[in-house]
């Protein structure tokens, strides 16, 4: 294990509160522009595949330098650099965490104690590629259904949903997550066994939803009188084991060192290269790497997702801001809050660091968004003019994948102007029409919303989550805090069918019995 030294422990954490409580606190965007007509050149930057300005945050030179020195303080170069070689940062589950690997190319570098692994990835990578091609040219395949939760959907669905541009014709995908028969009886209800591969994506192949779905999906199937569960059948797992005694043949695998949230990169990446093919996976996993290289690499104040991550920590801990909201102005990102969620709140979200010490201060915040425009028409009133600051983050893209007159620049129009009010705000003396103004966001731009630009925007903020969860001196990657609602239900379900409350708490018996 690395050393590395929680946050609250440093010097400098003193020294940013000490920043604060004398005017940091107070810290007034607007006159910081009058004051500094650099502004914006010293708060943006270019990092691989993308633009980011974050000048519109409540930071000036003096807490970005804080930061800096917390995070070298911290040793959070240290920790980087464990990750990336491979150390157990993983401590509770005593693993590795190599996502990164998924997205090394295969000339790359790697140290040597992760040459096997490499060779491994790209041998799983290859097999996989040639499967989606096979696929994709197999014309009788119409319908791809994906049944697996959290990352083992979150990821592929936003992912083939935001590359829709790239996505051959002739096929439809489908996600099937959620317990609930309602679910999948929907997407069956269209399907014709004989035009529709399942794929079954679950790390640990055990997981109570995807086992569900996958049962009655094959019933379903053998039902129809179908027998070729080889052809119409993969598993996307670590637990090749249970895949196959679950009767399916045809199977990808990865590692216990991929988290679930991190893992679209790995075979669970299947349903994207299905949709956007071979060279695209390959151009979605080569952003991503640039991303990896640049936080590997740049030094920490021309870092992006160490500036982001140091960003949520003074937003987190000092301002004591306890959510973040993300609008993405593009259609095609709109499971992207929904991933992020998953991504920051499951890796984040602890009240104890990696020892086990319950921690004085917050972790993750919420994290939550919509699409833009759509969102400025329902919550935007509190973004604007509620009693809580919540810093937004706008995504757009420049050029528009359609040839729609006239609405892209509609589009930009708005989250450019967005982001101007939350900051400028407006004086009216009556009250109902004041905005305080003053309020943060980050700006990030895409030229195009291209597979190299999506890997590579998703890897900052794994990096930019790995970064503050690091200060917090939390475990970035495991989800204890998901397991006891699991045992929970196993005890509860029989009792649905028998009746039976003893020994369950008088609501919960209610509630029971009612829905019995
Ligand atoms: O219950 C949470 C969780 O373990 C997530 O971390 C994971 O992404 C999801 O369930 C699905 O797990 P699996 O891929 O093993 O089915």
């Amino acid at each position: 294990m690395t050393m590395k030294t929680r946050c609250d422990r440093t010097v400098a954490w003193g020294r940013l509160q000490a920043h604060y409580d004398a005017g940091g606190r107070d810290f007034d965007l607007r006159q910081a522009f009058a004051a500094d007509p650099q502004r914006f050149g010293a708060f943006s930057q270019s990092a691989p595949h993308l633009f980011a300005d974050l000048s519109k945050n409540l930071i000036d030179a003096k807490t970005e330098e804080l930061l800096l020195a917390l995070a070298q303080e911290a040793g959070l170069e240290a920790h980087r650099d464990a990750m990336f070689a491979g150390a157990h940062i993983n401590a509770t589950e005593d693993r590795a965490v190599l996502h990164t690997l998924l997205r090394s190319p295969a000339s790359a570098p790697a140290p040597e104690q992760l040459a096997g692994a490499l060779a491994d990835v790209h041998a799983t990578l290859a097999a996989m590629l040639a499967y989606a091609e096979a696929v994709r040219a197999d014309h009788t395949i119409t319908d791809v259904v994906n049944i697996g939760i959290g990352g083992s959907d979150l990821g592929p669905q936003m992912a083939v949903r935001a590359l829709d541009q790239f996505v051959a014709p002739g096929k439809r995908f489908h996600f099937v997550s959620n317990v609930d028969g309602h679910e999948l009886a929907r997407v069956l209800r269209d399907l014709a066994p004989e035009h529709t591969l399942f794929l079954v994506a679950s790390k640990t192949f055990t997981t109570a939803e995807t086992m569900a779905n996958a049962q009655s999906a094959k019933r379903w199937f053998e039902q129809s009188g179908s027998v070729d569960i080889a052809r119409h059948f993969a598993a996307l797992t670590t637990n090749v084991e249970a895949a196959r005694a679950f009767g399916i043949e045809t199977t990808f695998g990865f590692w216990d060192w991929v988290g679930g949230r991190y893992s679209l990169w790995s075979a669970i990446g299947l349903p994207i290269a299905l949709a956007i093919g071979a060279d695209g996976f390959r151009r979605l996993l080569a952003g991503a790497h640039a991303m990896d290289e640049h936080f590997r690499t740049a030094p920490l104040a021309q870092n992006l997702p160490v500036r982001l991550g140091l960003l949520d920590v003074w937003y987190r801990n000092f301002h004591r801001f306890a959510s973040r909201s993300i609008a993405p102005y593009h259609s095609a990102l709109q499971r992207l809050p929904a991933y992020l969620q998953q991504l920051e709140m499951e890796s984040n979200g602890k009240r104890v660091d990696a020892g086990g010490q319950a921690l004085p201060f917050g972790t993750s915040p919420v994290l939550w968004g919509e699409p833009g425009t759509n969102g400025q028409h329902a919550y935007f009133q509190m973004l604007h003019q509620g009693t809580d600051v919540i810093p937004l983050e706008f995504i757009a893209v420049r050029d528009a994948a359609h040839e729609l007159e006239g609405h892209h620049p509609k589009l930009l129009a708005n989250a450019l102007a967005q982001a101007q009010a939350l900051m400028v705000g407006q004086r009216d003396e009556g009250g109902h029409r004041n905005f305080p103004g003053n309020r943060p966001s980050s700006f990030f731009v895409f030229d195009q919303l291209a597979p190299e630009a999506l890997g590579a925007f998703l890897a900052l903020y794994e990096h930019r989550v790995f970064t503050s969860g690091a200060l917090w001196g939390i475990n970035s990657f495991d989800q204890w805090g998901v397991e006891l609602g699991k045992v929970l239900a196993r005890d509860i379900e029989p009792r649905l069918a028998s009746g039976d409350t003893q020994g369950l708490d008088a609501s919960t018996a209610g509630l029971l019995a009612r829905l019995r």
